[in-house]
């Protein structure tokens, strides 16, 4: 989605709208709109009435000029500048982009207002991610598309002394933009469309496209390399299981990679403890925190992080079927550890127990999996923040940061000792379901049993896929996790 920058005065800009932000402060609002009627005095009555008072969410919208032809001018709401956040610019923009696309505007120039506080950099970021990213539909296979209606064209409007800080920033935010509409896509694609073979061939397009190394491991190397984790959940699928490695080098040689992991289960029926019908087809996003790790993998590769960094996958369908692993099975991942199969529902900590043994391969600084994990998350915590849970303290104090400026907030729960007893096993180490208590602890406790590294995991089963649009974020799968990942790494 472009996004160009120019310095050119809102009478003489050539686009379909303008917006222009407005704070309610008084001294604020006073000289924008000073400016603002002065260049088009027939806007006078909407601030005399009362119709436009700088709140927050509000937007107005009117002409630049008399002209039937005359572009359209959208006045966006900023509230009080007391307490403004980069979340507030991104849902002004985003309210201002859903205003101007209803109204038929293909190209919105947006002037990057002056806020006390923020960067023009920052300001400029903030509004593309909320403007490009409310303008998304996976509209792939409808004859009458959603993106029809969509803004195809945006111009950040600026004056020359900003106009490098401002273009600078919109190409890191479009950057990172770029891979969140990539991880939306993954994660809402149906399961006839993205499966593990599918997957594994996008990576592989990606990589080549965006500049990183991707290698995809078939049934046969999954088989030598003893992963019985990935290996059991796939023994009833159809289609063979993917393990995908995706390497971007950023840094110097010396510097030790931050691994991601994502849990790649294309499709989650339950296997043979079958979920029940009503609400299955959401589980085509069981591989959101795939497409998040995916995602990450395309903004940072676009934003030239100065990191080292190593995504891997490990994908499969989990299906019931006359070969599917079942109940009181025992599985032997890749360490030699093994696990009894309470319920086949529980998979996807099996999946991803192989991928976090792999990862100890690259020596990494620290390791974070994404996944959607466990509906306990969604009950605990909804879809306003993800669960995160781990062993290196100092990174999830990078992530509590990061969530706090990429509005992608992260909550810590406790993986505290007493709660292990519920993945105890009489016949294997552990077992791979720990009841309805604290079921997103006892996940996460899985899972610690597979580290041997400074360790973060993300569960995104609420944040990943949402029934209610946000501002900037259409119902479906959210690509939550790609601007949280991205802003941490780069300030690693
Ligand atoms: N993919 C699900 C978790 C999930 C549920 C994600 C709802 C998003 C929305 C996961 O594989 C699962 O089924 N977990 C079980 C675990 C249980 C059997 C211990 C769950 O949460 O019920
Ligand atoms: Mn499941
Ligand atoms: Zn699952």
């Amino acid at each position: 989605m472009p996004v160009t920058c120019s310095v050119v005065s809102r009478i003489n800009t050539k686009a379909d709208a303008i917006v222009v932000f407005l704070l309610e402060d008084e001294k604020e609002f006073k000289s924008v709109l000073k400016g603002l009627t002065k260049d088009i005095p027939h806007l006078q009555p909407l601030f005399d009435t009362g119709d436009m008072t700088g709140s927050k969410g509000s937007v107005v919208t009117g002409y630049v000029g008399s002209a039937a032809s005359s572009p359209r001018i959208v006045i966006a709401g900023l509230g009080k500048r007391e307490g403004m956040t980069a979340e507030v610019i991104r849902r002004s923009a985003a309210a201002a982009t859903k205003k101007a696309a209803a109204l038929g505007c293909k190209h919105v120039a947006y002037e990057v207002p002056e806020i006390k506080g923020f960067t023009v950099g920052d300001i400029a970021a903030a509004i593309t991610e909320g403007s490009v990213l409310c303008q998304y539909a996976y509209d792939k296979f409808k004859a009458k598309k959603d993106s029809d209606m969509f803004v195809k064209k945006f111009t950040l409007l600026t004056d020359n002394s900003s106009l490098k800080d401002v273009r600078e920033a919109s190409k890191m935010a479009s950057g990172t933009v770029e891979g969140v509409i990539e991880a939306r896509d993954l994660a809402n694609a149906p399961n006839n469309v993205i499966y593990p073979q599918t997957l594994g061939a996008r990576c592989r397009v990606l990589g080549k496209k965006h500049g990183f190394k991707t290698t995809v491991f078939d049934k046969k190397k999954i088989t030598e390399l003893k992963m019985g984790g990935l290996l059991g959940v796939n023994q009833g699928s159809v289609r063979p299981p993917v393990f995908i490695i995706m390497e971007y080098y950023g840094g110097p040689k010396s510097q030790k990679p931050i691994v991601l992991v994502g849990k790649g289960i294309t499709f989650d029926t339950g296997g043979i403890s079958i979920k029940p019908a009503a609400g299955m087809a959401e589980m085509k996003g069981d591989m959101g925190g795939s497409a998040t790790v995916i995602g990450t993998m395309v903004a940072l590769a676009n934003t030239k992080a100065k990191r080292n960094v190593i995504a891997l996958v490990p994908s499969t369908e989990n299906m019931p079927s006359g070969s599917a692993y079942v109940p009181g099975d025992i599985l032997t991942f890749m360490n030699g550890k093994t696990a009894e199969i309470d319920n086949t529902d529980a998979e996807g900590r099996l999946v991803l127990a192989d991928a976090l043994c792999y990862a100890a391969r690259y020596k990494p600084e620290t390791v974070i999996d994404v996944a959607t994990l466990t509906g306990a998350c969604v009950i605990a915590l909804g879809s306003v923040t993800t669960g995160m849970m781990g062993t290196d303290e100092k990174s999830m104090d990078k992530l509590r940061v990061s969530g706090v400026k990429t509005h992608e907030r992260v909550c810590e729960l406790p993986l505290y000792e007493e709660y292990e007893e519920q993945i105890m096993s009489d016949v294997a180490d552990i077992k791979n379901s720990g009841g309805r208590a604290a079921g997103t602890i006892t996940a996460g406790l899985f899972l610690k049993n597979f580290v041997s590294y400074p360790w973060i995991h993300l569960d995104i089963a609420g944040t990943g896929m949402v029934n209610k649009p946000t501002a900037y974020t259409p119902r479906g799968n959210t690509g939550v996790g790609v601007r949280l990942l991205t802003d941490a790494i780069h300030n690693w």
